[in-house]
């Protein structure tokens, strides 16, 4: 498996960690003022995460490069930003709504990363990251 879908995979697990975490206090607490944070942890950093790893392992030619890279850490940024933001959010810190803008600024960012690298072929992906290095 190419290191960049490893990196995916370790980062998915610990958001669905943290996200069964979430959810689990929901349930104890009768209170699920957080489900919004609960729910994007599980979907953008678990669901979404493992999804790109899997993209990365199917198409190992993608995974080479500084591209790969640039999208895991604009893209992890931006949902690990986001969920501390959310989270706090949805307990009635109001000061994180900018936080939590700039933030999904930030994914969609990450993602438009990787809908670049699905589009470009993968001999065009890699080309242009080896002229960035
Ligand atoms: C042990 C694991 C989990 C527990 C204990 C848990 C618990 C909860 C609870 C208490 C709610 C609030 C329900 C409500 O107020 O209507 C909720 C909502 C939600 N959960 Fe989880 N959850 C778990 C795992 C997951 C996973 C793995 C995902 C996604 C991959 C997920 C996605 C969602 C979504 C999308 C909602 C919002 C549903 C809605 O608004 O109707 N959850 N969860």
């Amino acid at each position: 498996m190419p290191a960049i879908s490893n990196l995916f995979f370790r980062t998915a697990v610990v958001f669905l960690i943290v996200g069964i975490g979430m959810g689990l206090q929901m349930a104890i607490s009768q209170n699920h003022n957080v489900i919004g944070a609960h729910a994007h942890v599980n979907l953008l950093g678990w669901v979404t995460s493992a999804i790109f790893g899997g993209y990365y392992a199917l198409n190992p030619a993608k995974a080479e490069g500084r591209l790969a890279l640039v999208h895991y850490g604009v893209y992890t940024a931006g949902v690990v930003i986001m969920s501390i933001g959310l989270y706090l959010l949805l307990q009635g810190n109001t000061a994180m709504e900018p936080v939590v803008a700039v933030s999904s600024l930030i994914t969609l960012a990450g993602v438009l990363v990787f809908a670049w690298t699905v589009f470009m072929p993968a001999t065009a992906t890699i080309v242009r990251t080896a002229k960035m290095a």
